[in-house]
Parts: structure tokens; sequence; C-alpha cells
């Protein structure tokens, strides 16, 4: 059924598409002068700019309403599991990698040599938080597990030749 209706859609843009090549092919040959149709055309051009900014305008006022950026990163009050992270030529190092379904753990993350990424995948490779990890500057992100499983975490930014087998395990029970 949907193969029938995209087939007659088709044919119909494509016998659009000839007419209009037909009817710009065949009025070509009419000589007109070109004054007006310059004018016409920079009018036309005026509105369809005018038109555009409002339109994009629109979508980006729509498109940026929630933002996070002023969301609390955690829920106030709670008590926090610190744990360091210190990423390196390729891995990383947690002092903590046990957690229980409920904890909410304040990761500073920060690196021994080059920049790295470190992002946190759900038992089921979602990713559910992530930072950088700069040189000399600690980064610190919030994250609450709800699941239990194993967490994987990978690098996500690009550091040298191993930047792909950097990743290392968290376990929640
Ligand atoms: Cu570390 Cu990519």
């Amino acid at each position: 059924m949907i193969q029938l209706v995209v087939w007659y859609a088709t044919l119909l843009f494509i016998i659009l598409l000839a007419v209009v090549f037909g009817w710009v092919a065949f009025s070509s040959k009419k000589k007109q002068d070109y004054a007006p149709i310059i004018k016409r055309w920079y009018k036309a051009r005026s509105i369809y700019g005018v038109l555009l900014v409002v339109l994009m305008l629109v979508v980006t006022i729509y498109t940026l309403r929630e933002l996070p950026f002023n969301e609390p990163s955690h829920v106030e009050g709670v008590e926090v599991i610190p744990v360091h992270v210190e990423a390196f030529q390729f891995g990383f190092e947690l002092n903590m990698t046990e957690f229980s379904v409920g904890d909410t753990v304040e990761f500073n993350v920060t690196t021994k040599d080059v920049t790295h990424g470190f992002g946190v995948y759900d038992p089921d490779m979602v990713l559910v938080g992530q930072t950088q990890a700069m040189p000399e500057y600690t980064n610190t992100f919030y994250l609450t597990f709800d699941q239990p499983g194993t967490y994987q975490v990978l690098c996500l930014e690009y550091c040298g030749l191993a930047h792909h087998m950097m990743m290392t395990e968290m376990v929640v029970k």
C-alpha cells in the first residue's frame, strides 16, 4: 500500500517537474525587458529575507526553551559520594567503582597527560553523563545511578592511537 502511494507521489512530482522544465524552456524563447523582472525579484527577495529571519527566530526560541543549564545538577541536600577520576593514555583510574542503586556520585575528573573525555554509559549503552578530563583542572559532574548493572566509561575525546580502547567499568548493585 505504502509503496503504491510513494510510487504515485513520485510520478506526480516527476510530471510536475517536467511541466516546470517545459514551461521554462518554452518561455525562455520570448524576449522580455529585464528591468521590471529585476525589480519584482528584488521585492520578492526582501519578503523572503524577512520571512526567513522570522521563521529562524521562532524556531530558535521554540527549540531553546528547554535548555537544562539552569537546572540543578543534582538534588540539593542529597548526600553525594565523591569519586576521584584520573584519566591517562589509555585508561581511567577511579578510587571507587562499586555503587548502589540510588547513589548520587560526584565525579571529580582530571587527567595526568592530555585531554580525554569521561563518558558514562548505562547498562543499555545509553550515554547518561559526560565531562572532559583536562590537564591541571578538575571538572565535576553529578550522576544518580537509577538502575543496577555494569556501567561503561568510554573516552569521548580523540587522545591518541589507543583512544578506542580507553574504557573502564563501574558496577551498580
Ligand atoms: Cu582518552 Cu580518547
